[in-house]
């Protein structure tokens, strides 16, 4: 059966239009304004215990909405939420007992005290046993190498400490499930990658369920099989993450720094373009962009070298964003994808 049903989940917030000067602030007062702003839009899915699903979409989508709503924060305007068997906004006591939390933006440790005095609190809280809370710390301490942090004063913490510390603090009390809104949100490279492992880890050794909202496709590459993508608060694509990386995410672009360029390379892109695509090109500069399943970068670069001398290139991987864009122009193109994938795709 599944840990979290979601039918017709929807919420409109009302937003009050304040009027501006002392005036329009009287104003407000006696006849306040009004507008509301639907930010989750009858959405439908269901996860299974021991999922790690990935929850994605531009900024403003409906994302941390829907996450509140499934941990009990807010209520829905209309429809089901169903966690555990439990509506979380009604038996909050029953559903905060399962579950783990980590807001990017926020934190949940205690501002002047060390980590640990938090993880001791969250110890008496969920009435963990002694064994299993010192087990889980040794554990967590190693993975997400905390043994120097945790008697720091949390305020004296650096961005990605804080972060490693909150991700130990989500996971200590052995919650069922894992909401992560953002939990690598300004980490450098390394720290992201400690923090992807550890929830990667855990997810498969202790069968938690984890739902993982980020901005980073890599995030969602490393810890999630499903992805679910969310835009204006709908639901647009419920599936597994190869799939969508396959069918939306192969494009790549090249970027070239280059110097003495000859004449012939635009002769050279020109009789390419069934794999090279959006061509911009200066003097000093190419970008191209290829299709992986097709070409590879270094053939891309093999076409292109013998033409111009490369100084340098990176690489980019497309956005969520840029996804979920072309997943809305594959719809007004009404392609293949959206046929192949009807099952999951919800245009
Ligand atoms: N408390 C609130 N009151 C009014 N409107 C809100 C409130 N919280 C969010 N919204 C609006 O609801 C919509 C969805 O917001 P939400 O925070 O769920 O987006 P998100 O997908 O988490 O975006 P981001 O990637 O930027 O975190 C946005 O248009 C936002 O302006
Ligand atoms: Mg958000």
């Amino acid at each position: 059966m599944a840990i979290i049903e979601v039918n017709d989940l929807y919420k409109e917030y009302k937003i009050n239009q304040k009027k501006e000067g002392v005036l329009g602030a009287i104003g407000n007062i006696f006849y306040p304004r009004y507008i509301s702003k639907v930010a989750v839009n009858k959405i439908n899915f269901s996860i299974e215990e021991g999922e790690a699903v990935g929850y994605i979409g531009a900024n403003g989508a409906g994302k941390s909405t829907t996450i509140k709503m499934l941990t009990g924060i807010l209520t829905p305007t209309s429809g089901r939420v169903l966690v555990n068997g439990n509506i979380p906004y009604k038996h909050r006591v029953k559903n905060n007992s399962i579950i783990g939390a980590v807001f990017g933006q926020r934190t949940q440790m205690w501002w002047d005290l060390p980590p640990i005095e938090t993880y001791k609190l969250i110890q008496k809280i969920y009435d963990v046993p002694k064994k299993q809370f010192d087990e889980n710390l040794s554990t967590f301490t190693e993975l997400l190498d905390l043994k120097e942090l945790i008697k720091i004063p949390v305020r004296q913490l650096s961005l990605g400490q804080k972060m490693r510390c909150e991700i130990a603090a989500a996971f200590i009390h052995d919650p069922k499930i894992v909401y992560l809104d953002e939990p690598t949100i300004g980490l450098d490279i390394m720290v992201k990658d400690k923090i992807r492992n550890f929830i990667k880890n855990i997810n498969k050794k202790r069968s938690v369920t984890v739902i993982l909202t980020t901005h980073d496709l890599q995030d969602i590459e490393e810890v999630c099989k499903r992805v679910i993508i969310i835009d204006n608060g709908q639901v647009v694509y419920d599936g597994k993450i190869e799939e969508i990386k396959n069918s939306l995410g192969k494009y790549r672009t090249v970027h070239f720094q280059v110097k003495n360029c000859s004449n012939n390379l635009d002769n050279v892109l020109d009789t390419q373009k069934e794999y090279l695509f959006e061509v911009s090109k200066s003097p000093y500069d190419i970008q191209v962009k290829f299709d992986r399943q097709k070409i590879t970068a270094s053939e891309v670069m093999n076409i292109i070298s013998p033409y111009c001398d490369i100084m340098d290139l990176t690489i980019q991987e497309p956005s969520i964003e840029s996804i979920v864009r072309d997943l809305y122009r594959k719809q007004v193109d009404n392609n293949d994808f959206i046929k192949e994938n009807a099952g999951n795709c919800k245009y």
